[in-house]
């Protein structure tokens, strides 16, 4: 156990399940830090096509994007209303990241071993004094295969083309089912058959499929298990 009883819960599942709500809302409620890790490949992914790095058909060039990696800085700024938004450069760049057009191409960005391996690492900076709920595809496999929780989420791709298209109109942002739907399957198929760290379910994680589950009801099925961890970790520790 390290000195100040702190764990790290790894949150990893398919696109629009909610992982990020889940995870928010939990480390609020703990006092624990949010590491939104998808925000940081969606980052990654802007900077690209803003440079002319990313072709219509999502073919990326690697190598002028591997070589501009040292000079991409991505941070998380809390704003006076308390939500936490991306950086990019220093640029807050909350709202675009999560538009249709990063959306489309930021799993061909995260399929990158160098895009990755600089993602992991500055991510592992973030768990050293653990105390943090990060949210991915690899957190329990890749980032954290130590992590003291591990959810894996999933919910039907229906189900979660929905909730993205209600986000998204909520946005003002103009789509439709079937898009929102491919784009989601679409993401699914590269996110599970890339080469490096696939979407993979942990051995060791709990699953958590919650197509019919409210909100409340999910952040109290994860409170309890980070009531159990804790429970078990500290057990251990004496
Ligand atoms: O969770 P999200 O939809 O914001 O993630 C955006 C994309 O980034 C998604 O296509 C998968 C990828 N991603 C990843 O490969 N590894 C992570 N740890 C987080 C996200």
């Amino acid at each position: 156990m390290n000195s100040n009883n702190k764990i790290i819960i790894a949150i990893d599942g398919f696109s629009s399940t909610g992982k990020s709500t889940i995870a928010k809302a939990l480390a609020q409620k703990i006092g624990y830090r949010y590491v939104d890790t998808g925000a940081m490949y969606r980052a990654v992914t802007l900077y690209a096509m803003s440079h002319n790095m990313v072709a219509p058909d999502g073919m990326v060039n690697t190598e002028d994007l591997v070589a501009a990696l040292p000079g991409i800085s991505i941070g998380f700024g809390i704003m006076p209303d308390g939500t936490q938004h991306t950086l990019l450069n220093g640029e807050d760049v909350e709202e675009h990241i999560r538009r249709m057009d990063v959306s489309s191409k930021v799993s061909y960005v995260a399929a990158i071993p160098e895009v990755r391996h600089a993602l992991v690492k500055m991510q592992q900076g973030y768990g050293v004094e653990k105390g943090i709920v990060m949210d991915g595809r690899d957190i329990g496999t890749t980032v954290f295969p130590d992590a003291e929780l591990k959810i894996f989420m999933t919910a039907s791709a229906e189900t979660r083309a929905q909730r993205r298209l209600k986000e998204l109109v909520e946005k003002g942002q103009a789509t439709s089912f079937e898009e929102v739907l491919a784009n989601v399957v679409h993401r699914d198929h590269i996110d599970q058959t890339r080469e490096e760290s696939p979407l993979r379910r942990a051995d060791d994680a709990l699953d958590l499929d919650n197509s019919t589950m409210t909100r409340e009801e999910q952040n109290e099925w994860l409170l309890q298990r980070y009531r159990e961890t804790v429970a078990r970790v500290n057990n251990k520790a004496i």
